[in-house]
């Protein structure tokens, strides 16, 4: 049986005198709990990063971490790939920033295009996943001149949208359990003239991968179409999913699209791709008028670096990354029975997800409460095991997944060394995996969770 104690980690940041916990300390004097953002609080504090390359973190103390996140997903070519940060020192050179039109904008916009279910859209940028989100919901509010916004709960739309009752509540959203039609059609005979628009994202990434039901999408489309609400596909993350995005596979055309994270090439972007009718929103005369302005969007150094980043993510390169989380989730699932072990790991796109229990759950929701703190840091031991011996992984802190990106280490994800494998496997028995402090053993079943 193997206990939490005996995996070796990194954990150089955490002893006296480390460098990362002196800057902790001095950030805990300027910035509340020490951080600048909620989505990188730690206990007790992070390791401070100093440089990358590839697929490697390194942090002040010197230590070297595998990337599995890619700073969510946004660096699809890893840290430092070439073709963005030549064109980004050459842009800078040249023009970093004004309030003016610059050939860039036109020549990104053109390459969205192709990415999302709206037939010859437009578009309009912002500078952040989440402010495409607010963009989208303000457009819609505009566009029908009705106040609220269905949003599905525990599904992650950025910082600006509760995600649940607990969460600041806002009077302008509806919140409704997700993969729930039934709850949906209620909702919509209830407030449908009032509600504005769906923002849905039909493959939340906080719910384990687990997509909408053909059932539930029908239910957003059904509604929608009746209600005249617009649909406002959030495909911040999923838009790398499938081609042209979850919506798209669903067979849903949504009025907008949310998209962000790699396609700004590691760099701060969040477009919206909209229906063409919606473009009189935008016009000085419209009544209410939709004032939209920002100081970065646009920029030629974003825009820059998602033009190089979208040009080495061509259709061969979209296929490679996919088919190397494909190799990743079938070794996990080939461990995982061959211990006869009632955990599964699933893909989309080149995202990926592991999950102690053989099925997945029908909600964001469930996730939530399925996975616990402690379960989660042995799920990350398992993977740091499983993939990249020696290297601690870099994950999602709230629920374990995995974005690969184009940098070196695929080939060592995929091939991982089967002896050493087998070896860190046997250390651990899934039955019984114990935490150092005896009180709080956890049995690793799935029943644990039913
Ligand atoms: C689905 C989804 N929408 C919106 C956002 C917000 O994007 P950003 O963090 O760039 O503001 C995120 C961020 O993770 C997301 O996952």
């Amino acid at each position: 049986m193997a206990t939490l104690t005996q995996v070796q980690e990194t954990t150089r940041f955490l002893e006296a005198g480390s460098r990362s916990r002196l800057l902790a300390a001095d950030a805990a004097r300027l910035l509340p709990d020490g951080i600048t953002r909620e989505t990188i609080r730690r206990q007790p504090y992070a390791p401070a990063m100093a440089s990358a390359h590839g697929s490697v973190l390194v942090d002040v103390d010197g230590d070297e971490r595998i990337d599995l996140l890619y700073n969510h997903t946004a660096l699809i070519h890893g840290h430092g790939y070439q073709p963005v940060t030549e064109a980004v020192t050459r842009q800078s050179r040249q023009l970093e920033a004004m309030p003016f039109p610059n050939e860039h904008e036109t020549a990104l916009a053109r390459l969205l295009a192709p990415l999302v279910p709206v037939d010859d859209p437009l578009f309009r940028f912002t500078s952040s996943g989440s402010e495409a989100v607010m963009l989208a919901v303000r457009l819609a509010a505009v566009a029908t001149g009705r106040p609220k916004i269905v949003v599905f709960e525990h599904c992650y739309h950025g910082a600006f949208v509760p995600a649940s009752q607990a969460e600041s509540p806002s009077p302008d959203y509806l919140l409704c359990p997700f993969n729930a039609p039934d709850l949906l059609r209620r909702l919509f005979q209830n407030h449908g003239r009032r509600v504005a628009a769906v923002l849905a994202d039909l493959c939340p990434v906080r719910g384990a991968l687990s997509p909408a039901t053909q059932e539930f999408a029908e239910q957003i489309r059904e509604g929608c179409a009746r209600y005249g609400a617009l649909l406002i596909a959030d495909e911040v993350v999923s838009s790398r999913a499938a081609p042209r995005g979850m919506a798209a596979a669903y067979g849903l055309q949504p009025d907008v699209v949310c998209l962000g994270k790699y396609i700004g090439g590691g760099r701060p972007f969040g477009p919206i791709a909209m229906r063409r009718g919606l473009r009189t929103c935008f016009a000085p005369d419209h009544k209410p008028r939709l004032g939209h302005g920002g100081t970065f969007n646009g920029n030629p150094l974003s825009m820059t670096a998602g033009i190089s980043a979208l040009a080495g993510f061509g259709a061969d390169k979209v296929a490679d990354l996919d088919s190397a989380t494909t190799a990743v989730c079938e070794k996990l699932n080939d461990l995982f029975a061959r211990r006869d072990a009632d955990w599964s790991a699933r893909r989309a796109g080149s995202l990926f997800h592991f999950w102690p229990h053989r099925n997945l759950p029908a909600s964001p929701g469930q996730a939530r409460h399925h996975v616990s703190r402690s379960i989660n840091q042995i799920l990350q031991m398992l993977t740091h095991r499983l993939c990249v011996p020696q290297k601690v992984i870099v994950f999602q802190k709230t629920i374990e997944q995995g974005f690969l990106g184009r940098a070196p280490h695929q080939t060592k994800v995929q091939r991982p060394d089967c002896a050493e494998v087998r070896r860190q496997w046997r250390r651990i028995d899934l039955g019984r995996i114990r935490l150092s402090a005896p009180r709080q053993r956890i049995r690793v079943h799935p029943s644990h969770w039913r």
